[in-house]
């Protein structure tokens, strides 16, 4: 159980304008799970993707077995029995499960025989419990099939060391619980495995021992029957971390939005949004939990006017808005916190003035007889920035140069200031770092304390859990049920999740 079987040393690899790994040393052994934690932007897929050939380290070296290795690309990494699930499937959509396991073959030398492969698919199938059809197009297949089919082609490719991207967060829960049995029985056939994540409660349920890793550089690493929850989180982000949040009790107030059996289609054309019906009242924050792509966004969109409702209504404070425009729906008190802060929320190239305004600016008292008043913007930017406390290098600096948590809290301190009815907050801390998380899930709770109705969208249920007031399930387009906080249950949720509605429920 001791053979090193992996060593990195003194690996350091920058990008323009990022060191993302700064010599860095890392070991697996031969039969562990060893866990690869920190936050968002840290170095993990940078240091996984120079094990597997993806990028080239600017110095440091690699050895496998002891023997020192020049891992030149995926095929070299396969060659020395290493295998990546990438967090982003490397999966052709229109090709077969057998053609993609294929794939690349032949390009090696390798005879491709696709009845001895199928067969092949079929024995590793079984042997797991994947359950997976070698003649299934991967377009037909789930995100945790898709996962699986990528763990057949590592293990057909005869893998003995596997790392895993962020493998869970594309997974309910329960299909969490599964990969993890399948990642215990690899290891018992002698496999190595190198797991990422950061979420800390799978990090403690999963992993042998634990290497966490902070801007680019190694903090620690520990045995995982030597540390707690708590301890791994400050290595992670180098100071306490608070688990809950403070909540004072609910004081509802009246039904501000009303969505009655909307419907709306997506991009592709398909119906995303099936008759959804909920409400959301002033005082409290309605949750929407799922899992990426059930229809979360189109909801977003579709009650701000940015999307057509094909069928339903929504009302706010007994008005009709449907198919309203999305300015209308503004003036009305609809705020709107989206998904891709750079892309709708903020205008990267602008600063931080120009961006605090873009609500207010037609308005007194920043515009008086059709002329913006530049001191009065300045004025009302900086006030924004002393309340929400965020960093900017220079106010006339393009709002592209702030970090992502200072962007979110300049979108959130503007549309707040805008006193809206109803806020719509679409993944509000994603990717950001734990001190800005905290501060933006305070401010929601704040809002909602002030009679604010936030109808509050995430993909990360501990989010949810943590600030919800009522939680509706999105499943397919479909909202599977909605549930109290005091009477909501984990694994109850994940099944939800997952479109699994049982009596018992
Ligand atoms: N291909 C790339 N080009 C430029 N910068 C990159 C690239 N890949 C990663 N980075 C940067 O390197 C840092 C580490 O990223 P990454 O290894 O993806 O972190 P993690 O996987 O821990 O979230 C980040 O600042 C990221 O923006
Ligand atoms: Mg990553």
């Amino acid at each position: 159980m001791d053979e090193i079987i992996v060593q990195a040393k003194g690996i350091t690899k920058y990008f323009p304008g990022v060191l993302a790994n700064n010599h860095i040393d890392f070991e697996l052994k031969k039969g562990e799970i060893h866990t690869l934690l920190g936050e968002n932007g840290a170095g993990k897929s940078t240091l996984m993707n120079i094990l597997d050939g993806i990028y080239h380290p600017d110095e440091g070296e690699i050895y496998i077995k002891g023997k020192k290795v020049h891992i030149q690309n995926p095929f070299d990494a396969m060659a020395n029995s290493i295998g990546m699930i990438h967090q982003h499937f490397m999966l052709v959509d229109t090709l077969t499960v057998l053609e993609n396991v294929a794939l690349g073959l032949k390009s090696q030398g390798l005879y491709i025989d696709k009845k001895e492969i199928s067969k092949q698919i079929e024995t590793i199938s079984k042997k797991y419990h994947f359950n997976i059809n070698p003649y299934s197009k991967i377009w037909q297949l789930s995100v945790g099939e898709q996962q699986r089919v990528e763990i057949i082609k590592t293990l057909f490719r005869k893998a003995e060391i596997l790392i895993l991207d962020e493998p869970t967060a594309v997974l309910t829960p329960q299909e969490s619980e599964d990969l993890f049995k399948i990642l215990n029985q690899l290891l018992k056939e002698g496999k190595s495995i190198i797991f990422i994540s950061h979420k800390l409660d799978e990090v403690m349920e999963i992993s042998d021992r634990i290497t966490v890793l902070r801007k680019g550089k190694v903090v620690g690493t520990v045995h995982k029957k030597d540390v707690t929850k708590g301890y791994l989180a400050k290595m992670m982000v180098g100071r306490e971390v608070l688990f809950s949040l403070e909540r004072k009790p609910l004081k509802r107030r009246g039904e501000v939005l009303k969505v009655k059996e909307l419907e709306a289609y997506n991009d592709k054309g398909f119906k995303a949004l099936k008759k959804i019906s909920f409400s959301v009242f002033g005082g409290e924050i309605f949750g929407i939990a799922g899992i990426s792509g059930n229809g979360q966004k189109i909801l977003a969109q579709t009650i701000t006017g940015l999307r057509r409702a094909t069928r339903g209504k929504t009302i706010l404070n007994d008005a009709d808005i449907t198919n309203a425009s999305p300015k209308v729906i503004a003036n009305k008190g609809v705020n709107y916190i989206p998904p891709d802060r750079l892309k709708v929320g903020l205008i990267p190239n602008l600063d931080t003035t120009e961006n605090a305004i873009l609500r207010s600016y037609d308005r007194e008292p920043i515009t008086k007889r059709n002329f913006i008043d530049h001191q009065k913007a300045a004025e009302y930017a900086k006030s924004l920035i002393r309340k929400f406390n965020i960093m900017v290098p220079r106010i006339d600096a393009p709002v592209k140069l702030l970090s992502g948590g200072n962007m979110q809290k300049l979108l959130l301190a503007r549309e707040i200031a805008e006193r809206p009815k109803l806020l719509i907050a679409v993944h509000p801390t994603r990717g950001l770092d734990v001190g800005a998380t905290e501060f933006i899930r305070k401010q929601l709770l704040k809002e909602r304390d002030n009679g604010l109705a936030v109808l509050l969208i995430s993909e990360d249920l501990d989010e949810i859990l943590m600030v919800s007031d009522r939680i509706g399930v999105i499943y397919e387009g479909q909202i599977m049920k909605v549930i109290n906080i005091e009477d909501a249950e984990r694994n109850k949720i994940g099944l939800l999740m997952a479109g699994v509605n049982s009596p018992k429920n």
